[in-house]
């Protein structure tokens, strides 16, 4: 099968390159990028006139939920969300039931992916097993049966030693490891950012030191190891300061941020919405404002959804009550479309940020649009403008603290191998 994409503008930042061109698909690979391609009888057209071609986003950081919560979501409907979000690839946490520790849930995921995924599913492995932080499970094994990376998301590894163990293990099967920074003893029973609006609220509060304390720790760990270290979903000023100074010194650190961190502050939680309830939580204006400088100046890395899908009946409860997590994947894009608009981002520096470098981390194919390369593209539509309405979800989570928010820079096609999977919106 043959498509053309035609008339839009290709942003490849890998290859350098950002102009008006035509892109010719063959099978399951990108033929050729071109000023202007003539269609080849029988290729099918896409036209992209106003949109931006970009190889396919790939969100590193996302809960499916299966196995064991496909109450929540299944690896069906968490792909939907992620190609109808414009993602041609996820890498999908294991904090599942059973925690995805060994072999066989890694190849039970890749295989219930291959049979039901509309993208790429790349599990990550967890550090611990059962993530209870005391005995270290079988990176090798999990990294054999195609396991990307190492994390106990959801938790933190509390125990130094273990985490030194486990990162002087990631170096030999050369998998980064992703740390959920959190000090548990901090963080206490904290339900929301520790500061003004927990005193007003009176909410337990987590303060940004619960995430600052592990950041440095494993900050040093990393520097100690040699081991690839990737920092989820930093959310505090003192945290990117770290992580700054880290790389400075030339620790092997890489560092994620979510579009919530970068659009909500802990004001948002004066409603009591339980959607608004987020692990780690929305911090201050200064934290906000301190996520966006390190984003535009390299510090941080990588956008990462941390797609946290929960069912209605267990999020709609009281605030102390309700899971941590939000979904994000069908707003991601526009979203961090429109730190583009304002200034904070080039769309260069969102598609490295959303492609180029979590492929790069995860030492998985895309992140280009070089011929010869998988076929895996989105098409974004800047100019498209929609209200979020989580009742129309792909997603079994309509847990999003963005309902009702009129976002422009919705993705308009999304293509896996060659083949269209999103178009405008629906899933085909
Ligand atoms: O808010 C969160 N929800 N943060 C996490 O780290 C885990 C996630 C979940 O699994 O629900």
């Amino acid at each position: 099968m043959r498509l053309l994409i035609k008339g839009g503008t290709v942003i490849d930042p890998a290859a350098g390159i950002k102009e008006k061109a035509d892109v010719l698909i063959q099978g399951e690979k990108v033929a050729a990028v071109e000023k202007k391609i003539r269609r080849p009888a029988g290729a099918e057209e896409i036209k992209a006139d106003g949109c931006l071609v970009v190889p396919g986003l790939i969100d590193m950081h996302v809960h499916l939920r299966e196995p064991g919560y496909e109450y929540k979501e299944t690896i069906a409907t968490g792909t939907a969300a992620a190609a109808a979000g414009g993602f041609t690839a996820v890498a999908c946490m294991p904090n599942t039931n059973p925690v995805c520790d060994q072999p066989t849930v890694v190849e039970y995921i890749l295989r219930r992916a291959e049979a039901a995924g509309f993208c790429r599913v790349y599990p990550i492995g967890a550090i611990t097993k059962g993530q209870e932080g005391r005995e270290l499970a079988e990176m090798g094994q999990m990294k054999e049966a195609g396991a990307v990376a190492v994390s106990d998301d959801g938790r933190p590894v509390a125990d130094a030693r273990i985490m030194r163990l486990a990162m002087e293990y990631s170096r030999a099967f050369d998998l980064p490891v992703i740390s959920h920074c959190e000090d548990p003893n901090l963080a206490a029973e904290g339900v929301m950012h520790e500061g003004y609006w927990s005193t007003v609220l009176g909410l337990r509060g987590m303060p940004a030191a619960a995430e600052e304390v592990m950041v440095a720790r494993d900050l040093i760990l990393a520097e100690v190891t040699g081991a690839r270290l990737h920092i989820a979903h930093v959310s505090t000023a003192r945290s990117v300061d770290l992580i700054r100074a880290a790389k400075a010194r030339g620790v092997q650190v890489t560092a994620e941020v979510t579009p919530h961190h970068l659009y909500l502050t802990d004001a948002a939680v004066q409603e009591y919405d339980p959607d608004t309830k987020v692990n780690p939580p929305l911090r201050t204006e200064a934290d906000v404002r301190a996520l966006r400088k390190a984003l535009a100046d390299g510090t941080i890395d990588v956008i990462a959804t941390d797609h946290a899908p929960h069912a209605p009946e267990e999020k709609k409860r009281e605030y102390n009550y309700a899971p941590f997590g939000m979904v994000g994947l069908e707003t991601a894009l526009p979203l961090m479309a429109g730190l583009v608009r304002e200034g904070v981002l080039t769309w260069e520096q969102l598609v490295e940020k959303m492609s180029v470098n979590p492929a790069r981390i995860l030492k998985v194919p895309g992140g280009t649009l070089v011929p010869g390369t998988t076929a895996d593209i989105t098409i974004i539509d800047p100019e498209a403008e929609k209200v979020v309405d989580p009742e129309k979800f792909y997603s079994r989570g309509r847990n999003t603290p963005f309902r009702g928010w009129k976002l422009k820079g919705w993705p308009k096609v999304t293509i896996k191998g060659g083949r269209i999977i999103m178009i405008e919106g629906r899933i085909v």
